[in-house]
């Protein structure tokens, strides 16, 4: 492609209009129970300090590009994320918009579980407010955790209630206000974190978590453990899908892409480490175990403040917070599929939302009834929460990954990644784009591929 002026026929769209704007929207999407739920979690379940180490390079040397990838194809295409492909390369023999509906599928895989617990998290706030935890020791609030995700009927109802809530706002389209709303609130959520640290460092025994966390055993990584890795580093980022497509369509012409990925990935891993920081200490101080995984959260959060003055007032505030920002990211997910069936096969709004939740709905029954009923279902070893958890972070999103780095580096190219990632020469950091583009086209599809393969046990490295 040698014009680098990008297509000039659309009408001038809705932007985001200044810098904080668009970090806070990425952030929006980016910061989730993805920081304070998965990264735990899985930092327990795959040894600490070393998946740590592997995780951050692969944010460093994999989720970063991937974001500015998808930064450049939504800001020069201008529209959604299966159209965007189909802008850029409008041969229908060469079908590269096939990876934005691997990107809808891998929209709905998430949700399948993420409405799941989220729907912990929606419960949890109302159970903190009407006192229902007050006092709760660890050994409390396992039992009361664990006869929780055991029963039937109470997860479902909260995963509807999660699922009616965001198609609400999605229907209403106030996207906006609540871009708004969470744009006030992440720094408040980001206050109680920095407390949940403070209580859980001066605990007795709490730098056996920091050392769990920092000092890393690097006999413990196995290739599962770099796919799971990176898998949360797409996950994290919210990239590999294309909302980082749709919201580079927002962006600014005068705004740096790199240097607002970079500041996205710091912000959010900052994030993460703050959590983990609030709870790895507390797990140890309470002798749980690290591998406890996805109950993590909701044993020692609640234990910890139980502990404290005003503990009960903190504790509402803690998962209210939470239940906001993942609503913020499930709306992220949900308008996927919703713009794509809107703009794409001309569904009305409405239709769209409630085909789209309701499949999220129905099949997400799937993963909520895996702590219950289905435990003992299995299918290639996995429960369905744990397959649409890893069908979707450890296999859709790192093909996608791989897609839309072959994409920009190969056919937008060198001058279409200069002209974008430069704002057409602006910004003097061609040297720096000349590593990009190296790591786009080469290092980054490679080793996405030979970490999937190897995770996935196809080839022994
Ligand atoms: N990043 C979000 C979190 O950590 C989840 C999320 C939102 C996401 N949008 C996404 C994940 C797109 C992958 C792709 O909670």
């Amino acid at each position: 492609m040698s014009d680098t002026n990008g297509p000039k026929h659309h009408k001038p769209r809705e932007g985001f209009t200044t810098t904080l704007g668009v970090l806070a929207a990425t952030l929006g999407s980016a910061v989730g129970l993805g920081n304070i739920w998965k990264f735990p979690s899985l930092t327990g379940q795959n040894g600490g300090a070393a998946f740590v180490f592997v995780y951050m390079i692969c944010v460093a040397l994999i989720g970063l590009p991937v974001m500015i990838s998808e930064f450049i194809i939504g800001r020069r295409a201008q529209c959604n994320n299966v159209s965007c492909f189909k802008e850029l390369e409008p041969d229908p023999k060469k079908p590269w918009y096939l990876a934005g509906i691997i990107g809808v599928a891998a929209a709905f895989l998430i949700m399948f579980f993420y409405t799941d617990v989220a729907g912990w998290v929606y419960q949890y706030a109302f159970r903190a407010v009407t006192g229902g935890l007050a006092g709760a020791t660890v050994d409390k609030a396992g039992a009361i955790f664990g006869s929780y995700i055991g029963s039937v009927a109470g997860p479902l109802i909260w995963q509807w209630i999660v699922l009616v809530t965001i198609s609400v706002i999605i229907i209403a389209g106030v996207t906006k206000g609540i871009e708004r709303i969470t744009k006030t609130l992440l720094p408040i959520l980001f206050v109680l974190l920095l407390i949940c640290d403070v209580r859980a460092l001066t605990l007795p025994g709490a730098m056996e978590g920091v050392k769990y966390l920092f000092n890393p055993d690097f006999t413990k990584i196995t290739g599962g453990v770099v796919l799971a890795a990176l898998g949360l580093a797409f996950f994290k980022l919210s990239v590999g899908m294309g909302t980082m497509t749709t919201y580079g369509s927002y962006i600014g012409k005068k705004e740096s892409l790199p240097k607002t990925a970079v500041r996205v990935a710091l912000a959010d891993t900052f994030v993460s480490m703050l959590a983990g920081l609030a709870i790895f200490p507390a797990v140890f101080a309470f002798g749980m175990k690290p591998e406890a995984g996805p109950s993590l959260l909701f044993v020692t959060i609640p234990a910890m403040f139980a502990s404290m003055p005003f503990g009960q007032v903190f504790l509402t505030m803690f998962f209210v917070l939470a239940a906001i920002a993942a609503t913020g990211a499930m709306i992220s997910l949900l308008e996927v599929p919703v713009a794509y069936l809107t703009e794409e096969h001309h569904w009305s709004r409405v239709t769209a939302t409630i085909v789209s939740a309701g499949a999220m709905g129905v099949v997400g029954s799937l993963a909520t009834l895996s702590t219950s009923v289905l435990s003992k279902t299995l299918i290639a070893g996995k429960t369905f929460f744990d397959l649409f958890d890893f069908l979707s972070s450890n296999v859709a999103l790192p093909v996608g990954g791989i897609v839309i780095c072959l994409f920009v580096g190969w056919k937008l190219g060198q001058k279409v990644i200069e002209a974008e990632a430069s704002n057409e020469g602006e910004l003097k950091n061609l040297a720096f784009l000349k590593v990009f583009t190296f790591i786009v086209k080469y290092l980054a599809p490679i080793a996405i591929l030979i970490v999937l393969l190897n995770g996935l046990g196809i080839i022994k490295a």
